[in-house]
């Protein structure tokens, strides 16, 4: 036998049309209650894919956006757009009587998840084995096609070189040759907006940061950064890479989860002009703020100073310099000397206690 369902008054039809769009709460659930193209529709105001405030979207067409990464749903069938039609959120009936429009306390479809494939990286973390492994991330930015001369580049082919050397697998990864978009800040719609990996990897397949979240995450023991300085500052693709790595600094503080584990870091710091001890203390900020470990005497790092506007001078003075050189090599000894220290650790599988911070939980305050 079927019961007649329960209907609940949602208020005056008149002064629901406008706004068009605006979150209701029935039955304790918030529903995402639409008025378009002269119809009413009710759907669940919670997203199928990460629990995003789906009725604060906009309207695309007939379907609701959800404002955290943009999946579409139907604003009355709640099914998802086409091709994920079997992708549906539940979905409300309404009927209007005497000026009054009423709205059923139960939905009328079910929810139902289409099974999505995991993104590869979120596979297990685990060292596969093998001798100590070397990343280079060059964050120099210079025409792809008429390349010059960059000296954190350089120097840090040379580290590489030398850490291959002592038996390391290396690989050299050069942001500039990669395509991948800035940070949208999905933190700062909702700390469980910024998800691993980072929500741009999942939805554009074309995005390239993947290959560094690989390395960091995944492959390499050590990972050392090249960076000139440019204006005071690490390199723009620096930075640009750096905001998309919140999102493993984002599971420490949403998720209690530490991804990277005895990653050894080290910086290459080479400036035209000055400011080596500024970017050197932020590079470690950052990297220690994800969970990275540094060597004794993490960065190596030249600057003529704030004087030196003669580049071809300070392009020859990088050539001619032993010194540098000597520098980087030793700079990739000592990462992979803790880099081994810490592997020969690896049979702990103590938990890394919670780095200090944790996402603002208004209930506890
Ligand atoms: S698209 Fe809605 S939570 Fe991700």
């Amino acid at each position: 036998m079927t019961t007649a369902p329960e209907w609940i008054d949602l208020g005056g039809v008149e002064e629901l049309k406008s706004p068009s769009r605006r979150v209701v709460t029935v039955a304790g659930k918030p529903v995402a209650l639409t008025f378009h193209d002269g119809r009413f529709g009710a759907v669940s105001g919670t997203c199928n894919h990460a629990g995003g405030p789906l009725g604060e979207g906009e309207l695309d067409g007939e379907y609701l956006t959800c404002p955290w990464h943009y999946w579409k749903f139907h604003f009355a069938t709640g099914e998802g757009e086409p091709g994920f039609e079997a992708d549906k959120v539940p979905s409300y009936a309404l009927k209007e009587e005497g000026g009054r429009l009423l709205i059923t306390a139960k939905p009328v479809t079910r929810r139902n998840r289409l099974p999505h494939e995991p993104h590869p990286l979120t596979r297990e973390i685990r060292r596969e084995p093998g001798p100590v492994r070397v990343a280079g991330i060059s964050t120099t930015v210079m025409t792809r096609k008429h390349p010059r001369y960059s000296g954190s580049e350089v120097l840090l082919e040379h580290a590489l070189a030398h850490a291959a050397q002592h038996g390391a697998e290396t690989k050299l990864i050069k942001l500039n040759e990669l395509r991948f978009k800035a940070c949208e800040g999905f933190y700062s719609k909702a700390a469980h907006a910024c998800t691993w990996p980072c929500s741009i990897t999942q939805m554009d397949p074309k995005d390239e940061l993947d290959r560094v979240y690989d390395a960091f995450v995944h492959w390499a023991d050590v990972v050392l950064i090249a960076t000139p300085i440019r204006w005071g500052n690490a390199s723009s693709l620096y930075h640009k890479m750096v905001e998309r790595m919140n999102c493993i600094q984002n599971q420490v503080t949403i998720a209690n989860r530490v991804l990277l584990r005895n990653k050894v870091v080290g910086f290459v710091i080479i400036g035209g002009q000055d400011n080596v001890q500024a970017v050197a203390g932020q590079m470690m900020s950052f990297f220690s703020e994800i969970g990275c470990v540094f060597p004794q005497f993490p960065f190596i790092a030249h600057s003529r100073g704030w004087t030196a506007e003669d580049m071809e001078a300070n392009v020859a003075a990088l050539k001619r310099s032993e010194s540098l050189r000597q520098g980087a090599a030793e700079l990739a000894e000592r990462a992979m000397a803790l880099a081994h220290t810490l592997l020969e650790g690896e049979g702990t599988d103590a938990k890394v206690l919670r780095a200090g911070r944790k996402a603002f939980d208004p209930a506890s305050h």
